[in-house]
This record gives structure tokens, C-alpha cells and sequence, in this order.
């Protein structure tokens, strides 16, 4: 039989990494935090001295990603995500990443990310779109860039995920959107746990 692969894309900060990892655990597959890629691809052009409008460099970057280095906790800063955003519209970036992420996924996996459904992974056994409102994505990502120290105010949290959204919605390649099969799950009153037994209960249906 097919391997198990369940596809999770969403917004920024709406739950969908919390509950990739649990599914994960529950299902006992490998997980992929895609946006990751991204991440380390922003650091290690940053890191070398390119600048982050320069599509070729950055695709030099991601192609040489050290897969060892993507637990690295400065990855999940909010200015490496903005950078992260900026990188992810070159399609050159998201070619190389694609064979990353295919591979992973081939014997099984849960990734999340924006185009998993869509472009990563078509073919998914399940397909989840996470979302909530952007005011309580906002402090939730408050609170979390707090806990690492961060000195951030919940406005500009919330101005730069509205900022993120529009730039991930509307670029051209692989733009995040839900596959025209994936469930909807809105987390905006839902605890973790009630996303969690939600998502179970879809996934055991069709396997
Ligand atoms: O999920 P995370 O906040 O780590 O992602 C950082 C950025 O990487 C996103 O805002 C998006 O621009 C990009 N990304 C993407 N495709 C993915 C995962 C992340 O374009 N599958």
C-alpha cells in the first residue's frame, strides 16, 4: 500500500507546526517543518554575503542546505522569517527544495508548509488547510517571540504577519492556498488538543 503522507498548509502562526508534530508522534512518521528550508536558506545567503534579492545566490544557497543545521534555534526569528518570505518567491529556490521535500516525503511523512498540498506533494493521503483569525495568530506569535526574548509589541507582530499572508498569498509560484481536497481547519476557538483528535479523525476516515 501507499505510504502515509499527510500534507498540512496554512497561515503563519495558525497551529499547523504544533499539530504537524503531534500528528507525527500519533502516526509514528518522520516530520518535515518545510518553512525550515526557507529559513536556513535566508541564514546561509545572509551568511556568505549575499543579499536577499539576488534569486541566484539564494537558489546556491538552498541547493547546498546542510540538513544537520535545521534545528538551529536563531531559524525561528521573526526577521528569518521575513527573509524566509523573500527568498520563497524565487522559483529557482523552489525547485531546488522540491526535491528535498519529495524525497523526505517518499516514505511517508507529515510536512507542513504552504504549497504541500498544492505543488510538494499532490498526491497526499490527506490533505489539512490550518487557519485562524489573524488577531489571535498574532498573539500567539506575540507570546511565543516573547518566551525566545524578543523585544516585539503585538502591533508590529500583527503588521508584519498581515504583511507575510499578502506576500505568501499573492506571489506568483506556488502561491499558499488550500488544495481544492484538502479539510479546512479553522483553529481560531480551537484548544491543541481539539485540533489535534479533529485532524485524527479525517486522517483515520480515509485510511
Ligand atoms: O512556516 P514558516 O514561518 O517557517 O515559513 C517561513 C516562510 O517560508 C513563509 O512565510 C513562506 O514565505 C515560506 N515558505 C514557503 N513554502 C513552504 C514553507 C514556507 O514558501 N512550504
Amino acid at each position: 500500500s501507499d505510504p502515509l503522507v499527510i500534507a498540512i498548509d496554512g497561515t503563519f502562526a495558525s497551529g499547523k507546526g504544533t499539530l504537524a508534530k503531534r500528528l507525527a508522534a500519533h502516526y509514528g512518521l518522520k516530520h518535515l517543518d518545510t518553512g525550515k528550508l526557507y529559513r536556513a536558506t535566508a541564514r546561509d545567503l545572509l551568511a556568505s554575503g549575499g543579499a536577499l534579492d539576488d534569486a541566484e545566490a539564494a537558489a546556491l544557497a538552498a541547493a547546498h542546505i546542510d540538513a544537520d543545521t535545521l534545528d538551529d534555534p536563531y531559524l525561528k526569528s521573526g526577521g528569518m522569517g521575513a527573509a524566509a518570505s523573500k527568498v520563497s518567491v524565487y522559483p529557482s529556490v523552489r525547485q531546488v527544495l522540491l526535491e528535498f521535500q519529495r524525497n523526505f516525503a517518499s516514505q511517508g511523512a507529515v510536512l507542513d508548509g504552504r504549497d504541500i498540498g498544492t505543488v510538494i506533494c499532490p498526491d497526499a493521503t490527506v490533505k489539512l488547510f490550518v487557519d485562524a483569525e489573524p488577531e489571535l495568530r498574532a498573539d500567539r506569535r506575540f507570546r511565543e517571540l516573547r518566551g525566545y526574548g524578543e523585544d516585539v509589541t503585538l502591533e508590529t507582530v500583527l503588521s508584519d504577519l498581515k504583511e507575510r499572508d499578502h506576500r505568501d498569498m499573492n506571489r506568483a509560484v506556488a502561491p499558499l492556498k488550500p488544495a481544492a481536497d484538502a479539510h479546512l481547519l479553522d483553529t481560531s476557538h480551537l484548544s491543541i488538543d481539539a485540533a489535534v483528535t479533529t485532524a485524527i479523525a479525517l486522517i483515520d476516515a480515509v485510511v
